[in-house]
């Protein structure tokens, strides 16, 4: 513990991040672990850094809370965007989390994803082609990002030419939810529910009309699913597809786009993942551990609890940090290094317990064949300029990513 921890444990606040921070988060985080693993936030909130501590919390749901009419009222007030966030499936507890987790998980079921997997191999070879043999291209904008929209349109069948506005406004929406949103970021997440809903209701009276055969159709499944004669609302059915959307989309864009960062920027990791195609599986495990998607979690404790030595009084809120988690050296040797091969490799990027992320075979999958057809088609992709980074600490990931065939 030196006294740069300390210094940077004093100045952390996650409403105030400096910019350094949305660059290299893990310095910061590990001080944190070291110095406060369970730190009291200026808000009164509690900020966790600890493996074994997210592990506890993630798996009692009774003590600690997904619920967030407490924390999103004052934030959102009577909104769309409170709406939507307080309807989804993530935010809610049993027993209608474990009614409406059923119905998301039936289709969402590994039957469902390998059904998949013929149209995705197909989108990817597409955008392949299309990218420059010579030349700069965007790896975010042409690839990365294009993938989970065609992956969940497909899933919910929205129509292609139908498919624009839904990265903007699931960027929207998930922008709500970062610590000190301004008014107009909140603005434009409530205009996208509302037209993301708008389009929903019409997109929904026309499956109802004609429900289709395709067994593989998520949406119609939805419509249709019962479970002791009870049914999807169409106020649920609503908010769990925008949810779908949102959930796999930017975060499975930063997956891709982290990974092949990671790839291009650590020495001889592109050439061994070339070399030795079999270690796709745990080198998609250790992407998602080494620069994971979703950093930041919520729960709320329901009673008062000791956690690390610090009493958590009733009614907190508690922030889970996954990207502290994955690089807390109780459970990783040299947590800070890229391992293809790191076995075993419990990382939380999917979160943990009964609400651990039911798109995780999709995400996987989509990783999986995206970063293989890359790197087959560029063997020696290279950068092709500075990347930016998207300043989220809730989402981690890049707007930008020029490269190039090297
Ligand atoms: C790399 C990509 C992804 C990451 C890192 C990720 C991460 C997560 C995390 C951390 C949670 C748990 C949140 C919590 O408990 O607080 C979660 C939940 C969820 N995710 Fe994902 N996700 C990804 C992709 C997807 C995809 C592609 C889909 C859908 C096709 C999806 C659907 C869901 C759903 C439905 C939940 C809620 C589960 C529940 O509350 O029971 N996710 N995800």
């Amino acid at each position: 513990m030196s006294s740069s921890d300390h210094a940077l444990v004093e100045r952390f606040d996650p409403r105030q991040l400096p910019a350094s921070f949305y660059d290299d988060p893990y310095p910061t985080y590990h001080a944190l672990r070291r110095v406060a693993p369970v730190l009291r936030c200026p808000d009164g909130s509690y900020f966790l850094t600890r493996h074994a501590d997210l592990d506890r919390v993630y798996r009692d749901p009774r003590s600690f809370s997904s619920d967030k009419q407490q924390q999103f009222r004052p934030m959102f007030g009577d909104s769309p965007l409170f709406e939507h966030h307080t309807t989804s499936l993530v935010f809610n507890d049993p027993p209608l989390h474990t009614w409406v987790r059923k119905a998301v998980g039936d289709a969402l079921s590994p039957r469902a994803v390998s059904a998949m997997a013929p149209a995705l191999d197909a989108l990817i070879e597409r955008l392949l082609a299309a990218l420059p043999g010579s030349g700069a291209f965007d790896l975010v904008d042409d690839f990365a990002s294009v993938i989970p929209v065609e992956v969940i349109g497909n899933l919910l069948r929205v129509p292609h030419a139908e498919r624009g506005p839904l990265r903007g406004w699931s960027a929207a929406i998930l922008g709500a939810l970062e610590f000190g949103v301004t008014e107009a970021g909140k603005a434009a997440g409530n205009r996208a529910v509302e037209e993301f809903v708008d389009y929903l209701r019409g997109l929904i009276a026309a499956r109802r009309a004609q429900p289709s055969a395709d067994r593989d159709d998520v949406l119609s499944r939805l419509i249709q699913w019962e479970s002791n004669g009870e049914r999807l609302s169409e106020h649920q059915l609503y908010h769990q597809c925008i949810f779908l959307l949102n959930a796999g989309h930017e975060t499975t864009t930063n997956l891709i786009g982290n990974a092949v960062h990671a790839l291009l920027t650590t020495p001889g990791a592109r050439e061994s993942l070339l070399a030795s195609p079999d270690l796709m599986d745990g080198a998609i495990e250790e992407f998602l551990r080494y620069d994971a998607p979703v950093q930041l979690g919520n729960r709320l404790s329901l009673a008062a609890v000791t956690l690390n030595g610090v009493e958590i009084p009733a009614g907190s809120t508690l922030t889970l940090c996954i990207g502290a988690a994955n690089r807390d050296p109780a459970v990783f040797a040299e947590p800070d290094a890229l391992k293809l091969d790191r076995h075993p490799n419990p990382q939380l990027a999917f979160g943990g317990g009964i609400h651990t992320c039911a798109g995780l075979h999709v995400a996987r999958l989509e990783a999986r064949t995206a970063i293989a057809g890359l790197f087959r088609r560029f063997p020696k992709l290279a950068l092709a300029g500075e990347p930016s980074r998207a300043q989220r600490a809730r989402f981690r990931g890049f707007t930008h990513l020029p490269v190039c065939a090297g």
